[in-house]
């Protein structure tokens, strides 16, 4: 047990003085007795819920469980709702909040008397706003993933959710999908709590705070409405009162090698492509120095295990994950990869974590040696199209266009693009190269996920469902085709996207890792020159803060002002 000394609550709650009095007398206002605190750590309980975030409803209930554990173990538990980004229904991108939650998290950690969080997230930027903020502020704290939804169910078929949602639309768009079909597709896609059960964003993340060490193991693959995860949320509270009375806080875990290993395991899993930007983001937080560089070398040498939609041509989802063993087994299967002496939220290495994990489904989490992909989960691109780099997804797209030239079809908005995908009579062939721009961190603004751009319905329509598109967006997790994202810097700002025109050709190297814009120097130069950068999105509030402070997709979008360089880093005063 640590010291009463050592509790940061103490502070607040157990002085002599007036401030203190006051202090008490209010927890007392709430029904509390000094029982309930003296000597204990007070921990907050995160909880990221709201009526408009379906990923998380089971959240209102399952914070419960949560105070449970920690009432077990001695602690003081009290809930702290955050804002709550349901990813489905923000617009226009909720990684426009992703620091605004970030910040909030980390400030409500500083402002109350907390000396442990439980941060409940799960829905794609939850994750990584929620790790963001308890980085920065570091106290002990440990990750509880909301879990997937069950596998979704519609006429026999089974659904994944984003992955079928594209291809059903395209289908629809196509002619062949009849009313009854889409309404039963609309019905079953999403039949319970829990985040989106393809290996996406949610998925990504969760299994890398996992990975890294910030959650316990084989929390990110549990289903949400299984009652595994009621006794999982009941683990994190106990075990949170326990790392504070260890004072095993976000510094010690989140190390350089730790970031490795969750990088590692987001290519074995075949990851979203948005890992890059939030574990960019977590890692130069946490004062680790990584880079695009860090996943493409880890993409050439680790291959994709995870047989989970969108990769490949499989049907299994994250339910079948977790049945086959989860993420224990799959790190146990990638041990060579990874830094085994890292410790984690258990107190204990990777190494003891995932010791006796089984495999129980070989086709779901293939060995070694029948991996799904030999390697692939993502590549960074570089060339004068992207100099600061740019992603695609080789394990999610047509093989033909890994190698590839055509001319472009530019534009600078999306309604005008959707005015040329939706026209049956477009001049467009699948050797086409579609570039979508001003979609980026500041132009979008918040980068949303554009980029899988949907098939102009003309080439539906002909039966070709993949082609070259490339823009400065960020594309969902469950997306896939030859799509080049992330483009940096973006078009907004001057990127060189911002300077292509129709016609030109686009040449991309996937192998070689290049992307290309056949234009000579000089004349990049010329239309340089005459090209005005777009009016600002915002002229007032979050997004005029957003827009000023912003970084570029290689740098994690993460504000300049919260980088872990910026300013004083001396700690919190003891001032107030
Ligand atoms: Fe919440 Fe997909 S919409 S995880």
């Amino acid at each position: 047990m640590a010291s009463l000394q050592k509790l940061r609550s103490q502070r607040w709650l157990d002085r002599d003085e007036f401030r203190s009095f006051n202090h008490r007398s209010r927890v007392m206002q709430m029904g509390y007795d000094p029982q309930d605190w003296v000597g204990k750590p007070v921990i907050a309980v995160l909880n990221n819920w709201n009526d408009f975030n379906p990923c998380h409803q089971h959240f209102k209930h399952r914070v419960e469980e949560v105070k449970r554990g920690v009432l077990q173990s001695g602690g003081f538990p009290l809930e702290l709702p955050t804002v709550s980004l349901g990813e489905v229904l923000i617009k226009p991108s909720a990684l426009l909040y992703r620091n605004m939650l970030a910040m909030e998290v980390e400030e409500m950690i500083r402002a109350y008397p907390v000396d442990g969080v439980v941060l409940m997230g799960g829905c794609d930027k939850t994750t990584p706003a929620m790790l963001l903020g308890a980085t920065s502020a570091d106290v002990p704290a440990i990750f509880l993933p909301a879990g997937p939804m069950l596998r979704g169910m519609s006429r026999g078929q089974t659904l994944g959710s984003g992955s079928d949602a594209f291809k059903y639309w395209d289908e629809r768009r196509a002619g062949t999908i009849s009313e009854p079909q889409w309404m039963s597709i609309i019905g079953g896609i999403a039949r319970s709590a829990g985040t989106c059960m393809t290996m996406g964003t949610a998925s990504t993340m969760t299994s890398i705070a996992e990975a890294i060490g910030m959650a316990l193991p084989g929390a990110a693959a549990i289903p949400a409405v299984d009652a595994s995860h009621q006794r999982m949320a009941t683990a994190c509270g106990r075990r949170i009162v326990e790392m504070v009375n260890e004072d095993l806080r976000p510094s010690v875990i989140q190390t350089r090698e730790a970031f490795l290993n969750g990088i590692a395991v987001a290519m074995a899993l075949g990851c979203s492509t948005n890992a890059i930007i939030h574990l960019i983001a977590q890692a130069r937080r946490a004062g680790q120095d990584i880079g695009l560089a860090d996943f493409d070398r880890a993409s050439r040498e680790i291959p994709v295990l995870a047989n989970i939609r969108p990769n490949g041509s499989s049907q299994y989802l994250m339910e079948d994950f977790y049945y086959a063993g989860g993420l224990p087994a799959l790190m146990q299967r990638i041990q060579g990869f990874l830094h085994l002496d890292q410790k984690t939220v258990t107190g204990r290495t990777v190494a003891e974590n995932i010791a006796g994990a089984e495999c129980f489904n070989d086709d779901v989490i293939r060995p070694l040696a029948d991996p799904v992909y030999r390697e692939g989960s993502l590549a960074v691109l570089r060339g004068n199209l992207a100099p600061d780099g740019c992603v695609i997804k080789p394990s999610a797209m047509s093989e033909k266009f890994l190698q590839h030239a055509g001319p472009a079809i530019v534009f600078d908005d999306y309604p005008s693009m959707k005015k040329m995908l939706d026209n049956p009579e477009a001049d467009v062939t699948e050797d086409h190269v579609i570039v979508l721009r001003n979609a980026g961190p500041k132009g979008g603004p918040g980068m949303p996920e554009w980029g899988m751009i949907p098939m102009p319905v003309k080439l539906l329509k002909q039966g070709k469902r993949d082609m070259l598109r490339i823009s400065d967006a960020r594309m969902s997790g469950t997306s896939y085709g030859a799509c080049v994202l992330h483009v940096a810097p973006e078009a907004f700002v001057g990127g060189n996207l911002a300077l292509v025109r129709t016609g030109d050709r686009i040449r991309i190297d996937v192998p070689g890792r290049s992307i290309h814009l056949e234009v000579s120097d000089e004349e990049l130069a010329r239309r340089r020159s005459a090209w005005q950068a777009p009016p600002p999105r915002f002229a007032r509030g979050y997004g005029w803060m957003f827009s000023q402070h912003i970084l570029q997709a290689n740098e994690g979008c993460d504000m300049d002002f919260l980088r872990t360089e910026f300013g004083d880093s001396a700690g919190e005063p003891d001032i107030f």
